[in-house]
């Protein structure tokens, strides 16, 4: 029995708080028989307007309660957390994989192919590290890419908020300044716009391709862990979900994230 329990059998998924669902929904389509339990640190959401120290600091704290619940990997399914942590959880957990989620910038600069700019919406502190600036930078030779960092998109979406005036008005805003670029692509840069992608798409009249890194990340999650020998053999997938906001229901949101598509 205690073999059973301290095996490692699960994935572990985090996120600052929901965003992270959007990746969850992709791993499990590609993956379903796998167990996953999913931690959204809602409690401290957003880390994307907080210092590098202190998003290091939640992002150690929260992946502590999902490798004390023995998980075999762990995807990073936070954007922020990505530029801040990986590199560090990367060393403190050497003896499984861990997965980052980075901005679709490549996929969208390939098919975009120079014909307009693509921007990317992040957190703020996604955008200024240097993760982000050496992807850009890579593609930023053949193509016109514009960070937009959208502080307060995560908070309300965080609420449920997903669409109407308020959502649009942020839009608005954010992407006032480039009203006369032409924007062919979206890159959807932290993993709680997902949520909103029916509103951008509104916003930007169907014209623009909208691109997230939730299936790349699932992909190179599944790809890592068929190298290793470590897909389950189980037939019974399962998802537990914690967050260290007890009023949050990530279930139902998970749902909601389903029936969207
Ligand atoms: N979901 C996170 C990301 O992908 C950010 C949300 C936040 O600011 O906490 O960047």
């Amino acid at each position: 029995m205690a073999d059973t329990i301290s095996r490692k059998d699960a994935i572990g998924v985090f996120d600052s708080g929901m965003g992270g669902i959007s990746v969850l929904r992709e791993l499990i389509k590609i993956m379903p028989d796998e167990k996953y339990i999913y931690y959204g640190d809602n409690a401290n959401a957003p880390y994307g307007t907080k210092s590098k120290e202190t998003i290091l600091k939640l992002t150690l704290n929260a992946v502590k309660e999902l490798e004390e619940r023995k998980i075999k990997a762990l995807v990073v399914a936070c954007n922020t957390a990505t530029s801040v942590a990986v590199k560090t959880l990367r060393e403190k957990y050497s003896d499984i994989p861990v997965i980052g989620i980075e901005p679709a910038v490549k996929p969208a600069a390939y098919e975009n192919m120079g014909a307009g700019a693509i921007a990317v919406m992040a957190t703020p502190a996604t955008l200024k590290l240097e993760k982000f600036l050496n992807l850009s930078a890579i593609y930023k030779k053949d193509n016109k890419i514009i960070s937009i960092p959208c502080p307060g998109l995560a908070e309300l979406i965080e609420q449920g908020i997903t669409r109407g005036e308020q959502v649009n008005n942020l839009l608005k805003q954010f992407f006032k300044p480039y009203i006369h670029e032409n924007i062919r692509s979206v890159v959807l840069g932290c993993t709680h716009y997902p949520f909103i992608k029916n509103e951008i798409n509104i916003f930007f009249a169907g014209k623009v391709k909208i691109y997230d890194g939730a299936n790349g990340t699932a992909r190179q999650t599944k790809r890592l862990l068929e190298q290793a020998g470590m897909l389950t053999d189980n037939k019974k997938g399962s998802i537990e979900f914690i967050s260290s906001n007890k009023n949050k229901k990530e279930q139902e949101l998970f749902d909601f994230l389903l029936n969207m598509e």
